[in-house]
């Protein structure tokens, strides 16, 4: 769990390598100045950096976690998004240094019998870490679902072809096209026990918490860390929230979130994923009808709680708690 992290809080890391994965995807290999060892971290970790637009964003760790003389991120440029991403693909070059946390993890790999994995997109940075994780441990109980457009957006094509993954890796190429999205139903119409980590765009995660609505909840995993493009609408607007005991308010503005904006007017508020995820920005609601857009809460939960780092109001005004 973190608090807005200071300025202080950050290593300085230089961007030793930046080659490019896949179209508008990028590897980045971020080292100590001094190449020192860096922090450890565990499959399905993240960092938060500081983009050259001056954004934080979380990217997941992709690189054998055995390595701790770099850290590696595969970003893509969220075209659409609010300009974080494009930033580091756009701007960030080899021998630039920028601002990173230490990793945090919201995302990790349980010893497990087996497993199923499910990436959407640029979702597979945590799962080919879980993935290397595994192999690197002689354990081969897994396989992986791989959805992208087509394969010139399909980052890590050689090494997820490579004989060590033979007969463990389905690749679905939907075209952009949901009609064409892949029929998960038959893996999960009888509850199984693996444990399933999915990492992908909104549409994927929901599909795959549809299909898996019968299945022992603590066994279904995810992460999404798209909050470039996925916190915020065009057709949201703005709305007021109250603290229910001291009876302050804040306008929440359309193109901010209620985490942002409490930040704003001075609130150290805890927060991890900021993308509905992880649970941490949880929140007291106490009246006013929330549009939700977690994958944490339960329905019975969505009456009294509200994770603020996505969700909004559907009305005027939200009275929490936080
Ligand atoms: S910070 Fe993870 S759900 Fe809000």
């Amino acid at each position: 769990m973190t608090t807005p992290a200071a300025a202080g809080d950050f290593m300085s890391l230089r961007i030793d390598r930046k080659t490019e994965l896949a179209e508008d995807i990028y590897l980045f290999e971020l080292t100590r100045p001094d190449n020192a060892p860096l922090p450890s971290f565990e499959a399905g970790a993240h960092v938060t950096v500081i983009t050259p637009c001056g954004a934080r964003r979380n990217y997941s760790l992709c690189n054998d976690p055995t390595d701790d003389s770099r850290y590696q991120l595969g970003i893509k440029a969220e075209r659409g998004g609010r300009g974080a991403s494009v930033s580091m693909v756009e701007q960030a070059a080899e021998g630039d240094v920028l601002p990173v946390a230490n990793p945090e993890n919201t995302f990790s790999l349980v010893d497990a019998d087996e497993y199923i994995f499910i990436a959407g997109g640029i979702g597979i940075t945590p799962i080919i870490c879980m993935v290397r994780t595994l192999l690197a441990r002689g354990m081969g109980n897994f396989h992986l679902y791989y959805l992208t457009r087509g394969p010139e957006l399909t980052a890590f094509r050689e090494e997820l072809s490579s004989a060590d993954l033979a007969g463990r890796v389905t690749v679905h190429h939907d075209g952009g096209d949901p009609d064409n999205m892949y029929d998960f139903w038959p893996l999960f119409e009888k509850p199984g026990k693996a444990h399933v980590y999915c990492c992908g765009p909104r549409p994927l995660m929901e599909e795959i918490r549809g299909v898996s609505g019968h299945w022992s909840q603590d066994r279904i995993h995810f992460e999404d860390f798209a909050s470039d493009v996925m916190a915020l609408r065009e057709d949201d607007r703005a709305f007021v929230v109250r603290h229910a005991d001291t009876g302050e308010t804040v306008e929440v503005p359309a193109d901010a979130t209620i985490l942002e904006t409490l930040r704003r007017a001075g609130h150290e508020l805890p927060s991890s994923c900021e993308s509905g995820t992880c649970g941490t920005c949880r929140t007291e609601l106490v009246s006013g009808e929330a549009d939700h857009r977690d994958m944490v809460l339960e329905a019975h939960q969505r009456e009294s709680h509200i994770m603020i780092c996505v969700s909004r109001a559907r009305g005027d005004e939200l009275v929490l708690r936080w």
